[in-house]
C-alpha cells in the first residue's frame, strides 16, 4: 500500500486542494455568549490548520440566536464577523495552504429549545414547535446570503450550504415534507429553497472562485426520510438523493459532501461504530453512486471508526480493514475524489501531516468511543476524551454530574 495518492492535489472550482484529505466540520460547542470564536476554539483551529488537510471544512456556524442548536454553537453574523477574521487570519498564518470552507446552518427542529427556538416545515408530534410560514422560510433564506457574503468578506475560501443531519435543509429535502404550498410535497417544491437560495448566494457574493458546495445526507435511515420512496415509507430509493446530486452540479456548485443520517435519530449510520461497523461501507456506496453521476469533487464520510485496522468488520483479510486501505481503493477506483475526517481530527489534528509523511505509526487512532458525541449532546465544550487531558476531565465531570 502507497499513500501517495492521497498527496495528489485536485481541482475545486477556480482553487486547488493541495492533497486529498478534508477535515471534516466537527462543532465543538465553545463559542462565547455571542456565537464568537473564543481562545479554545482558536487553538483548536489552528492546531487543524497546522495538521495539514487539503480542505478545512469550518464547524456548523449558525447566523442568528434563534437557529443554534449548541448553547455556544459559533454564530456567522455582522456582531461577529471581526472574530471570525481573526479566525481565519490565524490559520492562515500557521498554514496557508488549506482551503478554508465555512459550514453554514439553520438548525430547524434541531434547536435548543431552552436557548433557541424550535421551527420546523411540518409538524414534529410536539406542539410547542413553531411550524414555519413561507415568508418566514424566505427570510431565513436571506440570512443564508448574508451569511455567505460575511464568510467571504472574513476570508473564508467558500461555503457548505449545509443540508445534512436532519437541520432545517435536510428536513426540506425528505419526502415527509409534506406542507403544503411551494416548499413541500413534489421533490421540485422540496428543492425550490436550495434552488432559490443558491442562485441568490452567487448573486451577492459576485465572485466565481469563492467556492459552494454542499454537504447532504444521501440516507437519513428514518420513515421517510431523504432517500425513502415517500412520506411514511421505509422502502430505500435512491432515486431523489441521486436526483440531488444532479441538481447540485447543474446550480453550478462546486462540490458535493456526501454524508448521511441523523446524529439525534439515526446516530450509526452518520459515524459508524462498533454497534454497525458496516455503516461505512454504506457509506462508500452512496459516494460512489454519487461519484459515477456528477464531474465535480466529491468528499465522502464514514472514515475515522476503520482507524489502522483495529475494528469489528467481519473481513477475514486484516490488511483490508483500514483507513488507508480504503481510503486508497476508493480514491484508485474513481469511487471518491477526497476523503471526510471527522472524529480522526478530534483524536489527532495532525492525522493529515502524518498519515502524507508516512508516519502512520505516530497517529493517536480514534476508538469511536463515543466521548466527543457525550460532550456535544451535553451542551459543554468538546473535544477528544480519550487523548486530551482537558476534555477528559470534561467528561469526567459531566459523569459525575458535577
Ligand atoms: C462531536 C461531533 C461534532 C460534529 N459536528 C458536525 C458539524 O458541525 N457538521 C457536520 O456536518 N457534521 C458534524 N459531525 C459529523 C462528522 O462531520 C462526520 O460526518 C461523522 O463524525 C462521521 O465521520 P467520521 O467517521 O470520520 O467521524 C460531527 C460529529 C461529531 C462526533
Ligand atoms: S472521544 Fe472517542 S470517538 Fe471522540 S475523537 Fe476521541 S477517541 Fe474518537
Amino acid at each position: 500500500m502507497t499513500l501517495d495518492i492521497l498527496a495528489v492535489p485536485i481541482e475545486i472550482g477556480k482553487k486547488i486542494a493541495s492533497n486529498r484529505i478534508v477535515y471534516q466540520p466537527m462543532e465543538c460547542n465553545d463559542g462565547d455568549a455571542e456565537g464568537k470564536p473564543t481562545e479554545l476554539t482558536l487553538k483548536r483551529y489552528r492546531a487543524l490548520a497546522e495538521g495539514g488537510a487539503g480542505i478545512i471544512n469550518v464547524e456548523s456556524l449558525t447566523f442568528t440566536y434563534e437557529s443554534r442548536a449548541r448553547k455556544n454553537q459559533l454564530k456567522i453574523s455582522e456582531e461577529t464577523a471581526t472574530a471570525f477574521e481573526r479566525l481565519v487570519r490565524e490559520m492562515k498564518e500557521v498554514n496557508p495552504n488549506p482551503l478554508i470552507i465555512f459550514q453554514i446552518n439553520h438548525s430547524g427542529r434541531v434547536s435548543g429549545s431552552a436557548f433557541s427556538k424550535v421551527v420546523s416545515l411540518y409538524p414534529t408530534g410536539d406542539s410547542s414547535t413553531h411550524i414555519l410560514t413561507d415568508q418566514e422560510i424566505e427570510q431565513i433564506g436571506e440570512n443564508f446570503v448574508k451569511a455567505a457574503v460575511l464568510s467571504k468578506q472574513v476570508g473564508a475560501d467558500g461555503i457548505d450550504f449545509k443540508h445534512c443531519h436532519g437541520y432545517l435543509c435536510g428536513e426540506m429535502l425528505r419526502p415527509a415534507n409534506t406542507r403544503s404550498g411551494p416548499y413541500g410535497g413534489r421533490f421540485e417544491n422540496r428543492t425550490k429553497f436550495f434552488r432559490e437560495t443558491t442562485e441568490k448566494i452567487k448573486k451577492a457574493v459576485g465572485d466565481d472562485r469563492f467556492l459552494i458546495g454542499v454537504r447532504y445526507s444521501f440516507y437519513e435511515g428514518i420513515p421517510g426520510g431523504f432517500g425513502t420512496s415517500g412520506p411514511e415509507e421505509v422502502v430505500e430509493d435512491l432515486f431523489e438523493p441521486l436526483r440531488f446530486a444532479r441538481m447540485i452540479q447543474e446550480m453550478g456548485m462546486d462540490f458535493i459532501n456526501v454524508s448521511a443520517g441523523i446524529p439525534a435519530l439515526t446516530p450509526e449510520i452518520v459515524r459508524p461504530t462498533k454497534n454497525y461497523p458496516e455503516g461505512v461501507y454504506r457509506h462508500f456506496g452512496w459516494t460512489k453512486m454519487v461519484k459515477k453521476l456528477v464531474s465535480i469533487p466529491v468528499i465522502g464520510s464514514g472514515y475515522s471508526y476503520l482507524r489502522d485496522g483495529k475494528n469489528d468488520l467481519k473481513e477475514p483479510d486484516p490488511s483490508k480493514k483500514s483507513i488507508f486501505y480504503w481510503a486508497e481503493k476508493n480514491l484508485r477506483s474513481d469511487s471518491v475524489d477526497l476523503i471526510g475526517i471527522g472524529r480522526q481530527t478530534l483524536a489527532d489534528p495532525q492525522f493529515a501531516q502524518k498519515a502524507l509523511s508516512g508516519n502512520v505509526d505516530q497517529i493517536h487512532f480514534c476508538t469511536a468511543c463515543g466521548g466527543c458525541s457525550v460532550l456535544l449532546r451535553s451542551q459543554v465544550e468538546v473535544g477528544c476524551t480519550v487523548y486530551n487531558e482537558y476534555y477528559k476531565e470534561v467528561l469526567r465531570r459531566i459523569r459525575k454530574g458535577s
